[in-house]
């Protein structure tokens, strides 16, 4: 099996659920404890053996170019003042030369588009897609899981999970051939469709690896629900040629696009943290709520 070294991280939307704090700042910039949300995706896909980092940027991003980039005089002064756990946060968020490229998407003509706009950098070979504003709370993380996966069946591999059948208008949703459980076959998938017309409850969230016949599907795909070129339409049209398969993860996402799942990510990953846990843990319980 081709090894999976490149990703892209689709950043080109406008954020909209989340303004007025995505007014002048990326969505993908919004902190869930003391991280920005594109960081957790990157050091996911850093976990599972990516190499190379594709951002697939628009209008108000630069923060996130410059939040992978090197900080000398910020570097200078925490080794100056001998603050070297945060010394390694900084070096941690930086990448090496080579290893990161930006392209654009000058409109955000939906996430289809968005991976579109990364084909001269992906090439020929399968590579991974990370939709920063999931992020998955993992043992094994997310995208490792999916490659693992990968390397046993091949073709194209989405996370999945279960929905209650009136959230299907929210998401892809895979029609099942086969499912052991933990790996469904799909044999057909449609996007965002009512409850009543879903053809099952599995649910594509944002981890993807995905095969190069996607992004020739992708030159000529016009627009689908919503005006947006999809994903999930371009995936549906390579199945005649490429096997999809879905991946039950094991650990729990967050959907950090809206309020509530950006809220509660914030309350389950500080929980989490040794050095905020107890204190905050009491701070909870003096909220009666
Ligand atoms: P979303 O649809 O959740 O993001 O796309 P959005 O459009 O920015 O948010 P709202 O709905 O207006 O609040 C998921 C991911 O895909 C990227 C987004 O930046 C986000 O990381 N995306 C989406 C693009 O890069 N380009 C697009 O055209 C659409």
């Amino acid at each position: 099996m081709t090894k999976i070294r490149k990703a892209v991280f689709p950043v080109g939307g406008l954020g909209t659920r989340f303004l007025p704090a995505t007014k002048a700042m990326p969505k993908e910039m919004l902190p869930v404890v003391d991280k920005p949300l594109i960081q957790y995706a990157v050091e996911e896909a850093q976990a599972a053996g990516i190499e190379h980092f594709i951002f697939v940027t628009g209008h108000n991003k630069t923060a996130i170019e410059d939040h992978f980039d090197a900080n000398p005089a910020l570097e200078k002064l925490l080794a100056k003042e001998n603050k070297f756990d945060l010394l390694k946060f900084l070096q941690d968020s930086t990448f090496d030369s080579g290893k990161i490229s930006y392209t654009r998407q000058s409109e955000p003509k939906g996430l289809g588009h968005a991976v579109w706009c990364a084909r001269d950098l992906i090439g020929d070979e399968p590579f991974a897609v990370l939709l920063p504003d999931d992020i998955f709370h993992c043992k094994t993380p997310c995208l490792k899981q999916l490659v693992e996966a990968y390397n046993q069946v091949g073709g194209n591999i989405v996370a999945i999970n279960d929905v209650p059948r009136e959230q299907t208008n929210r998401y892809g949703i895979l029609s099942v051939e086969s499912d052991d459980g933990v790996l469904v076959k799909a044999n057909g998938m449609v996007e965002k469709p009512a409850p009543e017309k879903a053809p099952s409850t599995c649910a594509i969230s944002g981890r993807y690896i995905l095969s190069p016949e996607v992004l020739d599907e992708l030159n000529h795909q016009k627009a689908g629900i919503k005006g947006e070129i999809q994903l999930t339409d371009a995936m549906a049209a390579t199945l005649d040629r490429v096997s999809f398969h879905g991946v039950r993860f094991e650990g729990t996402r967050f959907d950090c696009g809206n309020k509530i799942g950006f809220l509660m990510a914030n309350i389950e990953y500080a929980l989490d943290r040794p050095d905020l846990s107890e204190e905050f843990r009491q701070a909870l319980k003096n909220l009666k709520l």
